[in-house]
């Protein structure tokens, strides 16, 4: 139960991109509070989310793997989503509060916003903790600001077409290329096309043990994971 006379929240915690030492102060001491929490999590394995911040939970809290099919499509998905949901309802109708592991930023492309969506259309008090996200973990790791002064960045998932890529690319100066995965070779085509390959670097699990940083050229687009991406500054060394 709540300590206080407050509703029972839902708490949507940012955990950062990999290293535990990147959660906020706030997101752990919610965490430490909650006496539930909820992650997303493969149908076998474990859950990325929950291994960050694994040192800081007690057998005291209860736990909800919210099973997610890896290659998922819509409609599996909204019921996926709609049952989390009623799981998480539940507990709050119980009185409990309900820290939900964002891995990174949980508005930052996190499906955090589909339980947000249900849970607050519903009245259910939620409240976002913001997260250090992998777009600015990845510069960290590259080594170089991600835009400065009048710059223009551009986050784009590696899924749209290549028609799509090369438009957009055309324009900008910065990019983020997310969600790269077997998209690696079709965004490294375009990227190569528009003379930009030599300023753009392929950055996976940053802030992780297994951190790579590579020029593209190096990288073999079978072996890229999920948790990757390209980022690429026209004016290279910007601060100059
Ligand atoms: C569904 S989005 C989630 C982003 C997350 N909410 C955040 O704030 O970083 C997943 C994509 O984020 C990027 N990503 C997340 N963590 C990463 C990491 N540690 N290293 C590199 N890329 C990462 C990858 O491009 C991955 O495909």
């Amino acid at each position: 139960m709540t300590a206080t006379a407050r509703p029972a929240t839902v708490f949507g915690l940012g955990v950062g991109p990999g290293d535990p030492e990147l959660i906020t102060l706030k997101a752990l001491r919610l965490l430490r509070q909650a006496p539930v929490v909820a992650y997303p999590a493969p149908e076998h394995g474990a859950s990325f989310a929950r291994s960050i911040v694994a040192r800081w939970l007690s057998p005291a809290q209860r736990e909800i793997a919210i099973a997610m099919p890896l290659e998922i499509a819509r409609f599996p998905a909204q019921a996926v989503y709609d049952k989390a949901a009623a799981a998480i309802a539940a507990e709050l109708a119980a009185g409990n509060d309900v820290a939900v592991l964002c891995q990174g930023d949980p508005f930052f492309y996190g499906s955090f916003m589909y339980l947000f969506g249900r849970l607050a259309e519903r009245g259910h008090p939620v409240q976002v903790v913001p997260g250090v996200s992998s777009l600015t973990a990845c510069a960290a790791a590259v080594g170089g600001p991600l835009a400065a002064r009048d710059d223009t960045l551009l986050v784009l998932p590696g899924s749209l077409s290549e028609q799509q890529l090369l438009c957009r690319l055309a324009e900008t100066d910065a990019a983020a290329i997310i969600k790269l995965g077997r998209h690696f070779a079709k965004v490294r085509g375009v990227l190569e096309r528009l003379g930009l390959a030599a300023v753009a670097r392929y950055v996976e699990h940053a802030g992780l043990a297994s951190e790579r940083v590579l020029p593209l050229a190096s990288v073999t687009p079978e072996e890229v994971p999920y948790f990757s991406m390209i980022l690429l500054h026209r004016r290279g060394e910007a601060w100059r």
